[in-house]
């Protein structure tokens, strides 16, 4: 692997842990301005800083993010449909490669829709990224996406999407948690993050499940909802890394989440 690759991976899964968690602020692309990120700048501020990686689309990541910033941007490119629209999974490559490049970003991702009519498109579309990737050095996330059909996250369907995602070349696979999630990983060569999905009913729930992702071989979450809908996001985010990077438990993660919430 060339050193320009090595060293972007290296700032999305940290060296001292091994591990990652990614922001996801990337909703807008085909939710348009979904609760609690309305004013995306608003919700990233207070929480860049927690993040080892930033995950926008092009739009806010030029509107609503710092360009001082020190944390890495994983740049979503993929995209041209929205949820009001005939299908979720019709999506193409949205932001060309030269200007991920020029945007100083340390990764691309894109979405995947395996089993549906679009899932040829959208696995050439993988492929083409990371044909280009490789030229720049430059990491692919693609993310094994399901669009409305949530009931998709079981374990043999993301056991075929995220192993297709890692053939096709990706660096790293986005995935759902889910019952019996090892067989997920063991499946797949490159590294798994895992999303939180729409907000969960607990905080302890949300631990729970980044504690399951990670126990069970995912090296760290690319986390939206369930942390920017949080009444108390920062007391949020900073949980989950407690989680992700020190090993605490859910019930660790939820005495800090108190004690921030209420400090
Ligand atoms: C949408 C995405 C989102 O970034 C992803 O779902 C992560 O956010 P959340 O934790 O809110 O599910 O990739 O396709």
């Amino acid at each position: 692997m060339d050193w320009g690759m090595k060293n972007r991976l290296a700032r999305i899964i940290r060296p001292e842990t091994g591990r990652t968690v990614m922001l996801a602020v990337d909703h807008g692309y085909f939710l348009g301005p979904t609760s609690r990120l309305e004013e995306p700048r608003k919700t990233i501020e207070p929480l860049i800083s927690y993040a080892d990686a930033l995950m926008p689309t092009r739009g806010v990541l030029r509107t609503s993010v710092d360009p001082n910033t020190s944390t890495p941007i994983v740049l979503r490119v993929s995209g041209g449909t929205s949820v009001i629209g005939p299908s979720l999974a019709d999506e193409g490559i949205t932001t060309p490669m030269e200007e991920a490049v020029r945007l100083n970003v340390v990764g691309v991702a894109l979405s995947i829709f395996v089993g549906t009519e679009h899932e040829h498109q959208t696995l050439l579309s993988l492929s083409q990224l990371v044909t280009e990737g490789q030229k720049y050095g430059m990491p692919v996330l693609a993310v094994t996406a399901v669009g409305k059909e949530l009931e998709k996250r079981d374990a043999r369907y993301l056991s075929l999407c995220c192993r297709i995602a890692a053939e096709l070349g990706a660096n790293v696979v986005k995935t759902y948690y889910c019952d019996g999630f090892e067989t997920v990983t063991k499946g797949c060569p490159v590294p798994c993050v895992v999303a939180g999905g729409p907000k969960l009913n607990t905080e302890m729930d949300a631990f729970e499940l980044t504690y399951g992702a990670i126990q069970n071989g995912a090296v760290g979450v690319d986390m939206g909802r369930n942390i920017w809908q949080s009444p108390h996001p920062v007391a949020m985010i900073r949980a989950i890394r407690h989680i992700v990077h020190e090993n605490a438990t859910p019930k660790q993660a939820l005495e800090l989440f108190e004690s921030i919430k209420n400090g």
